[in-house]
């Protein structure tokens, strides 16, 4: 009883949080119009529009959440880079893991494992997808990560979860490390907070990769992951150094 009634209210919440996203989406949109630059207009239009756009992309009739340009660019990455895993946080219904594990598929080789607070319904199945329910910060979920991992896997991680400054940076700082060299940590949502779109959101993605990187000189922005002017990850794309 106490569970249907919590999962009750965790769809309301996700309904009234969903209305007054798309409401200030909206308006933020019709105040940028003035502006001149095209990929900015777009970016915001895309964005404007998620149930046409973002909130209504598939990948074999599963949700994802993410722009279909930097799901293109993550298909370019896994193929040069070839991941024995990746780490996927923010996993929602497994869209986005289900395309990374399909893409896998076709090179041969290479595991998802998907982290998130909560149990979507209906969420993706698939062989090489490993989910793995608590917050992506907590101990017991970096310790359960990790004993998943061996010491020669080469490692991608793409976090997606909670878009706050703090809780990115957070998790850059654990994630990070997982990260073999060349290889890249993914940073999504980075365009909140008026890059280009949602000015009002607050510290954010892009915020916390800035303060990362003041922070560490292990990862630098490669800006060409951004060759299609959309992304959703504006200096997102977080190479390792090799050197
Ligand atoms: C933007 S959605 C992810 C979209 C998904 N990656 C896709 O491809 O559609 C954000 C997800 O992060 C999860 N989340 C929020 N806080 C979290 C945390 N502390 N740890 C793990 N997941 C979290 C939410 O439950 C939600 O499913």
């Amino acid at each position: 009883m106490g569970l249907s009634q919590d999962n009750i209210l965790r769809k309301l919440f996700r309904i009234v949080n969903y209305s007054l996203e798309l409401l200030l989406v909206r308006l933020y949109n019709k105040s940028f119009l003035g502006s001149n630059d095209i990929a900015a207009q777009f970016h915001s239009l895309y964005y404007s529009s998620p149930e046409r756009t973002w909130n209504n992309t598939r990948w074999m009739g599963y949700r994802t959440m993410r722009c279909p340009l930097d799901l293109w660019v993550y298909q370019e990455i896994l193929y040069e880079i070839k991941p024995d895993v990746v780490i996927e946080t923010g996993t929602n219904e497994g869209g986005g893991a289900h395309f990374l594990a399909s893409i896998m598929d076709v090179i041969g080789k290479g595991r998802v494992i998907g982290v998130d607070i909560e149990e979507v319904d209906n969420r993706a199945d698939h062989k090489r997808i490993t989910y793995v329910k608590g917050s992506s910060i907590s101990n017991d979920i970096v310790k359960k990560v990790s004993k998943m991992i061996e010491s020669d896997h080469v490692v991608l991680v793409i976090l997606d979860s909670d878009h706050n400054m703090p809780h990115v940076l957070e998790e850059m700082k654990i994630y990070s490390k997982f990260v073999t060299k060349g290889s890249y940590m993914i940073v999504e949502d980075s365009n909140v907070n008026g890059h280009p779109i949602m000015p009002n959101w607050g510290p954010g993605p892009f915020e916390a990769i800035q303060r990362f990187l003041e922070e560490s000189n292990s990862f630098e922005v490669d800006k060409n992951r951004e060759k299609f002017y959309l992304s959703f990850n504006p200096d997102g794309y977080l190479k390792k150094r090799t050197d």
